[in-house]
């Protein structure tokens, strides 16, 4: 245990960088920042060198973020999402993968992909071959796909599927995920016996026959278990509903609290979930998003944050924001107080920000602003030792594993993190020097623990296997 600064730390904490297979993610306007690098996200060679930094930084992997539609809320259109690119051009992050495990031995990848248009046959496929060429360094974040415009473009609805029907799709497509993981090919089925003219054994690879609501898939996997068999399942839903997934099946939950009260309060309810389920909460790594302005001092940190601000670009910011809420706030006057604002959308918002903070009056100007710089997640300003310790006391206060980090300043950010803050977490043996194992699984939970724990549904499926086989 490091005693230091008044610090008991027993807890080494989780960090991810979050990111987007994009010129912008989160922020707003900010872009245009002449240290910006996010116009160089078509480049292999950009996202090599992110790896190496992230690695020799000893951050626990890297986070990407996906949406298979655009933001058309505000205004009902397009237009200012596109102008100020938030979260569009997006290419996929999937390809991203094989090239940043090459040049990396312990970093390890989270991929969004949706479960509301894809088929759980193909995306299981492209998961093990994921975690095939990362040696087990892959975890899934499930998303349920909320904007209009990916029903619209993807599956010719007008409209994205009721929220809770999407969350009982999603559970029955993980259930057929981990069926294709976890027990469709016995851990010896590939035999490679030329004497037997046998590559693969095939009494030890078994049809799946499910048939259920939303998916019918009888038969076999295509690929043979991966180094972790079933990737990490990440999960950010919010919602109860939401909630009660990732109590069920998540490994890591993405958690997004402007305050430390709100995130101790969704930390304890997603623990106490997960025990409903009969699963141990230790089993469950919580990650709160967070973004971090870091210079060598304070004064320098809050003169960079101060310069950031003066690029936020409104509309950029209520582009992202009216579609995360699923309101157009275009038609709000951006300096009048949303508690004067009587209407159904008003209250809405309203209610979300004054739960989360309701010292302040807030207007859409006040989001915009908040927002602009690393979306909803709490910013923090500061030289190393002020950084060090509100991440600390982030973690202490509410029983988080750690943080995502999101950025303003597309590589500059993390790339003063790794600078600025890291050592100073390490000196405090807050975060790691080294990596303990080499799966994702490891990395969060530790040596030995590659595939999926015992509590788990995923690895009851695999017992329920292993005893009718035997
Ligand atoms: C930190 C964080 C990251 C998220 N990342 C994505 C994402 O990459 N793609 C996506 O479609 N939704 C993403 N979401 C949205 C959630 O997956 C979920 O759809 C949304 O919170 C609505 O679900 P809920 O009603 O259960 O809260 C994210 C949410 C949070 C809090």
């Amino acid at each position: 245990m490091n005693t230091l600064k008044g610090f008991n730390m027993t807890k080494e904490m989780r960090v991810f960088a979050f990111d987007f297979n994009g010129p912008a993610h989160l922020s707003a306007g900010t872009w245009r920042h002449p240290k910006d690098r996010g116009g160089e996200y078509k480049s292999l060679g950009y996202w090599v060198e992110y790896a190496k930094l992230l690695e020799a930084a000893c951050f626990d992997g890297i986070f990407f973020a996906d949406n298979d539609g655009y933001h058309e809320t505000y205004k009902g259109s397009v237009n200012d999402s596109l102008k100020d690119a938030a979260q569009i051009p997006a290419n996929d992050p999937s390809y991203l993968i094989p090239a940043m495990a090459a040049v990396t031995k312990n970093l390890s990848f989270g991929v969004t992909s949706s479960t509301a248009y894809d088929a759980p046959y193909k995306l299981a496929r492209k998961f093990s071959t994921l975690d095939h060429l990362t040696d087990g360094r892959v975890g899934w974040n499930v998303v349920t796909s909320y904007t209009n415009s990916a029903a619209r473009n993807i599956a010719g609805l007008e409209a994205a599927e009721a929220h809770d029907d999407r969350y009982a799709r999603a559970e029955e497509f993980i259930t057929v995920a981990m069926k294709l993981w976890e027990t469709s090919w016995d851990e010896d089925a590939v035999l490679r016996d030329a004497s037997t003219s046998t590559y693969v054994d095939p009494s030890r690879v078994h049809n799946i026959e499910h048939q259920g609501e939303h998916f019918s898939v009888p038969g076999i996997h295509l690929c043979e278990p991966s180094p972790q068999r079933t990737p990490v399942i990440f999960q950010a839903g919010g919602s109860p509903r939401g909630v009660a997934l990732a109590a069920k099946t998540a490994e890591a939950v993405f958690l997004n609290a402007m305050t430390k009260e709100a995130l101790k309060k969704q930390v304890d309810g997603l623990k106490a979930k997960a025990l409903e389920f009969g699963r141990n909460p230790e089993n469950i790594a919580t990650l709160q998003m967070i973004t971090v302005i870091s210079a060598a001092t304070d004064e320098e940190a809050q003169a960079k944050y101060e310069e950031y601000l003066k690029l936020v670009s409104y509309d950029g910011a209520m582009a992202r924001y009216s579609s995360w809420a699923g309101v157009d706030l275009s038609a709000f006057d951006p300096d009048v107080p949303l508690k004067d604002i009587d209407t159904n959308a008003g209250q809405t918002m309203l209610n979300f920000f004054l739960k989360m903070d309701p010292s302040k009056d807030w207007t859409t100007r006040d989001i915009a602003e908040y927002i602009g710089i690393g979306g909803t997640s709490p910013v923090i300003v500061g030289g190393p030792e002020t950084c060090a310790d509100e991440l600390i006391s982030w973690m202490e206060q509410t029983g988080a594993s750690g943080f995502n980090l999101a950025n303003a300043i597309k590589f500059q950010d993390i790339k003063d993190f790794a600078e600025f803050v890291v050592p100073e977490l390490q000196r405090r043996g807050a975060m790691r020097t080294s990596f303990a194992g080499s799966t994702l699984r490891e990395t969060l939970f530790g040596e030995g623990n590659a595939r999926l724990p015992l509590d788990h549904p995923g690895a009851a499926l695999n017992q329920q296997t292993t005893a009718q086989a035997s």
